[in-house]
């Protein structure tokens, strides 16, 4: 199935989803990702980028958290729910499509902190292969990226991939990031075979939000 087809699916059922994604807070799904940036003590600073945004919930928060953040999404009508249930005047929701997210690139801005929740498994691996290569030149010098991989079956018409995380671990060695995964955590959703795990990637001491070894 294409990237195209699978876009499909979020656009004809993006008020259900975007329910779903609403049903969770984001501390509960990204806790490691959310303790790191409350420590952050001048969020102002940090530009941060959400890839593939969905409900726009994340973006919301981080906003609210005091970061000024670009969230990005394939689907017109995932957008939508964004601006309709989640619009804060520090985000700035844009229409864009990977594994290239060439309107994204052409902006040539860099950002401090990149999201990746949930979106990964979208893409096969050639797809990814080309991702990485959009993520490099996306990511600031001390750029740090939180990753968050799904595994487990799909119960709907959506194309997944497991992404095996050595893949990830590659990919920071290329481009010269520290890698770090977390525990795996059980799905908030409650499907007793669906199961998450974050990865971190991070090229130094950014403005407080990685500590000094
Ligand atoms: C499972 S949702 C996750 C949304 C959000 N990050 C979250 O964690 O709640 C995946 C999102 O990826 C978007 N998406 C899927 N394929 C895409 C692609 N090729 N390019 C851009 N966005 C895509 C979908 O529209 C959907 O909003």
């Amino acid at each position: 199935m294409s990237i195209k087809e699978n876009l499909q699916i979020y656009e004809q059922n993006a008020q259900n989803y975007a329910e779903a994604y609403r049903s969770l807070k984001s501390p509960d799904v990204l806790p490691y990702f959310t303790d790191r940036l409350a420590k952050v003590s001048k969020p102002e600073s940090f530009m941060v980028l959400d890839l593939a945004c969905g409900s726009g919930r994340d973006a919301a928060y981080m906003a609210e958290m005091g970061f000024t953040v670009i969230a990005v999404d394939g689907s017109k009508e995932m957008l939508s729910e964004a601006h309709r249930c989640h619009g804060h005047p520090s985000v700035e929701y844009m229409q864009d499509i990977g594994p290239e997210f060439n309107a994204l690139i052409r902006r040539g801005q860099k950002f401090d902190v990149i999201l990746i929740s949930s979106f990964l498994f979208h893409l096969d691996k050639a797809e990814r292969k080309q991702f990485y290569r959009t993520l490099s030149m996306l990511a600031a010098e001390d750029c740090y990226l939180h990753i968050l991989l799904r595994y487990g079956p799909c119960r709907d018409d959506r194309v997944m991939f497991d992404v095996p995380v050595k893949e990830l671990e590659d990919f920071a060695g290329q481009y010269g990031f520290k890698f770090s995964q977390n525990a795996p955590t059980k799905d908030k959703l409650n499907r007793s075979d669906v199961f998450w795990r974050a990865v971190d990637l991070n090229r130094g001491y950014i403005k407080g939000l990685i500590p000094k070894a």
